[in-house]
């Protein structure tokens, strides 16, 4: 794996360049990643380019033997083009426009807008993409970040009615699909639809889903103008863009079926501040991020663009976008980059080289302060750099257990809720860790993806079949367990005929037949004693001829099995997950190890890896030693 950094050279007077680009290769690093916020730079005035500046700060670059990813400057539009299209600013869902000032001001559907990418990409494509140190372009940067994929401008809603006219044909089929019938809601033309915001109350949750699908079509095609402008200009080289952590408005399969390679930006600590984890395990983790938040992450991203794929952005210290901003503890950001190796990353690139003394991330570290001196991270990647060179290559077996992501998952059940604590990101990070606890390796793969190869899959909810899904699932003979609220929907949003889990009825032969959710604090008991499994925010009423697997204390059935395949009526809690990762290794015939709390096990093809990410030392029975807090141990395999 090689090592890398992102580097403004715009924000750095040029007599700095070279001592820069010397220091960075001799720190270890041999890639660096720059130009996707430098529009203004490249292009000053309309019409009128400075190519100088980033001519010699490449050839800087490449000077110090260092290869280079450029970034497509699309998420940054320049005053004075915004200025020439006022229109071309997302309108947010309350109405409101997009200001200038920080950037992705920009609406996905904007046709003027996309010209003027096409021609700044094409730009900068036809001066760079032979040059012989550019290995890779970035597409834009980070799509859909602070809540720009959804727009609700001029230009998005008329994208959508065409988009809408493709798919329904014709408006009686549109009203059909959504039940339009409803509250009066029915369409005469396609002219007629909005999107689905500012009405007085909810609106339409298949209208809502729809609106969704095409805003993350808007994104996939947004960036395939760009793919292919790269590819025809720029031969041999790979394209990228860089994904987002528990991010769903978009869908990653999509755009990553497009690139050659999936990057991901990894910000442990932000992440770990910013969501649904408890005060105990922010506490726990405050300095190294909860175990899982990376791994998960890089094997998501992985199952995105068929198996190439790298971390564009690593957290060197402190950010400045969280609520509060801890610094990872000593030997952190070495352990990180360590476990994207573990992973089969191409390459870990940190963000940044040296912290910006001026703007909005003056605070966000870098591995240099803001006079140049050494940050904390610095003297990490030199040992990054070394334990990587000893351990060599590595390259990713695949692993057993598939758990199965849907971006369209988290939508539907993000439209329609019914109870406020069902979040579909955390269920499948909730079943992740599960497994992984227990130190089984994970693929995390689309819906549509080859399951065969895997010795147990995991579904953890898929309201919305794909077609075939079903048959795809009868043909395995590896345990399988399907999560709450799988067939629940059809297509088109609404309750199946026969009600759910609609098609999966096939395999296991159930019918729900009401569903409730519990608020926070609520737990009924479910069964093995004081730690044993509580029904906890979603149960669901099931009749079938089946006895149950598992019923509650109260004698209601939470886990219904026919053959391999598994149905769970509730959401299931961590003591559930457990005993059900237990039973489905079991019958897989899949060992497990207990691995105390912080210590995680990877394997490559030729490598274990084992991480401890406590902050204290914590012995580790299957290896027989003890690892000191942020510290790892590989053997061969
Ligand atoms: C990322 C973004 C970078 C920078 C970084 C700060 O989301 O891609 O440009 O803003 O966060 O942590």
């Amino acid at each position: 794996m090689k090592l890398g950094c992102c580097y403004y050279p715009e924000h750095w007077p040029e007599d700095l360049w070279t001592e820069d680009a010397r220091r960075m290769a001799a720190m270890g690093l041999q890639l660096v990643r720059i130009g996707e916020f430098a529009w203004s730079r490249i292009e000053p005035e309309p019409g009128r380019f400075d190519w100088g500046w980033l001519d010699r700060a490449i050839d800087t670059l490449a000077g110090a033997g260092l290869e280079i990813i450029l970034g497509t400057p699309t998420a940054t539009p320049p005053k004075w083009l915004v200025d020439s299209m006022p229109d071309m600013v997302a309108i947010d869902e309350q109405g409101r426009p997009r200001g200038f000032g920080s950037r992705r001001h920009y609406c996905f559907s904007h046709r003027g807008y996309r010209a003027e990418c096409r021609r700044i990409v094409t730009a900068l494509a036809e001066r760079y993409g032979t040059h012989p140190a550019i290995v890779m372009w970035q597409t834009d940067n980070e799509y859909g970040c602070h809540d720009t994929v959804l727009s609700f401008s001029g230009a998005a809603a008329a994208a959508f009615r065409g988009w809408l006219e493709a798919r329904y044909g014709n408006p009686a089929a549109l009203n059909a699909a959504w039940g339009n019938v409803f509250w009066s809601m029915e369409y005469r033309s396609f002219a007629e639809v909005d999107p689905p915001h500012l009405t007085v109350t909810e609106a339409n949750p298949a209208h809502w889903l729809d609106y969704r699908r095409f805003a993350s079509d808007e994104v996939a095609s947004f960036n395939r103008e760009q793919v292919e402008i790269l590819r025809a200009r720029s031969a041999g080289r790979d394209i990228t863009h860089n994904f987002m952590g528990f991010f769903t408005e978009f869908d990653h399969h999509d755009v990553g079926r497009d690139i050659d390679v999936a990057t991901w930006d990894s910000y442990p600590l932000g992440f770990l501040e910013q969501f649904w984890f408890s005060p105990d395990e922010k506490r726990a983790y405050l300095r190294q991020g909860h175990p899982d938040i990376a791994a998960f992450h890089h094997d998501l991203y992985r199952g995105c663009s068929k198996g190439r794929w790298g971390v564009m952005e690593q957290q060197p210290g402190p950010v400045n976008w969280a609520r509060f901003n801890p610094a990872p503890l000593p030997g952190m950001v070495a352990l990180w980059t360590l476990e994207a190796a573990a992973h089969g990353a191409e390459f870990t690139s940190y963000f940044r080289w040296r912290q910006a003394p001026f703007a909005q991330e003056q605070m966000h570290a870098g591995l240099l302060r803001p006079d140049s001196s050494e940050a904390e991270a610095a003297p990490e990647v030199r040992a990054a750099a070394a334990a990587l060179a000893e351990i060599g290559p590595q390259q990713t077996a695949p692993a057993q257990v598939a758990l199965v992501f849907s971006y369209e998952a988290a939508w539907t059940i993000g439209i329609q809720l019914q109870g406020q604590s069902f979040r579909y990101l955390e269920l499948v990070f909730e079943c992740y860790c599960a497994l992984r606890q227990r130190g089984l390796d994970v693929d995390i793969v689309a819906p549509g993806a080859d399951l065969a190869d895997h010795a147990m899959v995991v579904v953890p909810s898929l309201p919305i079949l794909p077609q075939g899904f079903a048959d795809r699932l009868a043909a395995l003979d590896c345990p399988v367990l399907l999560g709450p609220r799988s067939g629940s929907k059809t297509a088109s949003f609404a309750i199946p005929g026969r009600l759910a889990p609609g098609d999966l009825a096939r395999l296991v032969p159930i019918t729900v037949t009401r569903v409730e959710s519990l608020r926070d604090g609520v737990s009924e008991p479910g069964g093995g004693g004081e730690d044993g499994w509580a029904v906890t925010r979603w149960r669901e009423d099931v009749t079938s001829d089946l006895a149950p697997e598992l019923a509650d204390a109260a004698g209601r059935g939470v886990i219904y099995g026919k053959g391999n395949i598994r149905y769970c009526a509730i959401w299931p809690d961590r003591a559930l997950l457990r005993l059900l990762v237990e039973r489905m290794a079991q019958e897989a015939g899949l060992p497990l190890i207990d691995l105390p709390e912080g210590i995680r096990v990877r394997r490559s093809a030729s490598h274990a890896f084992t991480f401890n990410y406590a902050a204290e030392p914590v012995f580790v029975p299957h290896l027989g030693i003890t690892l000191a807090p942020a510290s790892w141990h590989v053997e061969a395999l």
